[in-house]
């Protein structure tokens, strides 16, 4: 079935991006259960499919995502969200291994900042906003929120926009840390390709490889982390990739990567 809360679009001129745009407009991209089964389904599907090298996430300029569906969510029961395994599906993201990046434009708030914060890497337009409404609706962030924010800014930062539920603009992102680069709105969408683009060019086993690293380090003690990446550093000795781009590199010549 095709996809209604979604638009998915392969990108770049060597159409080995993946575009998704959550298009959920009337509700400012609010995330019900609906649109998450179809991202889900989505996120699957291209980490599988070997055309693609990277997948960046976006919405549209008013929107990124205002958030779960706070109309769904109002009459759920303890016994339903608990029992049936309610945001279950919110984990198809960060299964992902290939890089996944978000184009924040207008509203990344609640479940929709983190929508954004389970990407691997950030940029957003100059209009966006970040925030974590959900203490003014009388409950807290349930997918990540609280534990993204303080290991990505700082614990103090982190408080005051889950205690507040205050909005943050795209530059005030950008300096806590969370956010690498700003971008006038219309100009969001194809920055983010280009870089994009950029890391489709290297080798897709050598990036899942240090994606899965540089998340180790959100993951695991330092010593446990170090030990990770150094086992990983080694098992790139395994890959015919690690072998072509040295030996390019002698040759004076670009790499081709054959992925294996
Ligand atoms: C359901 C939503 C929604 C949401 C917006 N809409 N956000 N519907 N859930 N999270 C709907 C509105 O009801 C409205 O529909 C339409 O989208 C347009 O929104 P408006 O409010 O009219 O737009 P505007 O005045 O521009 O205000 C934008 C806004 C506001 C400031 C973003 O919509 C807002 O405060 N939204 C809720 C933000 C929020 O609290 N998010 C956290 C949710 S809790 P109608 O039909 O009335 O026109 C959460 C929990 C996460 O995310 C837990 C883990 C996932």
């Amino acid at each position: 079935q095709e996809p209604r809360m979604i638009i998915v679009e392969v990108v770049g001129a060597k159409k080995n991006v993946a575009l998704v745009r959550l298009n959920r407009p009337e509700a400012l991209n609010a995330l019900c259960s609906q649109l998450m089964d179809e991202l889900a389904v989505a996120l699957l599907k291209l980490d599988m499919n070997t055309e693609i090298r990277v997948i960046v996430l976006t919405g549209n300029e008013k929107a990124f995502a205002a958030g779960a569906d706070i109309k769904e969510m109002r009459e759920l029961e303890f016994a339903q969200v608990f029992g049936g395994g309610y945001l279950a599906n919110w984990s198809a993201l960060s299964d992902v291994k290939k890089p996944v990046i978000a184009a924040v434009n207008g509203f990344a708030l609640g479940g929709g900042s983190e929508l954004a914060l389970m990407c691997d890497i950030i940029y957003a337009g100059d209009t966006a906003q970040f925030g974590q409404p959900e203490v003014n609706v009388g409950t807290m962030p349930g997918a990540g929120g609280t534990q993204r924010w303080p290991r990505f800014t700082s614990k103090s930062f982190a408080m005051e926009v889950c205690l507040t539920g205050s909005r943050i603009t795209a530059h005030e992102a950008k300096d806590a840390g969370l956010v690498n680069r700003v971008y006038p709105a219309a100009d969001l969408v194809a920055e983010t390709i280009k870089l994009a683009e950029k890391i489709a060019e290297k080798s897709p086993i050598i990036v899942q490889t240090i994606k899965e690293s540089v998340n180790s380090a959100y993951e695991t003690t330092l010593n446990q982390g170090l030990r990770m990446e150094r086992r990983l550093f080694h098992s790139t000795f395994a890959t015919n990739d690690r072998k072509e781009g040295m030996k390019a590199f002698s040759e004076k010549r670009t790499p081709e990567w054959t992925s294996s």
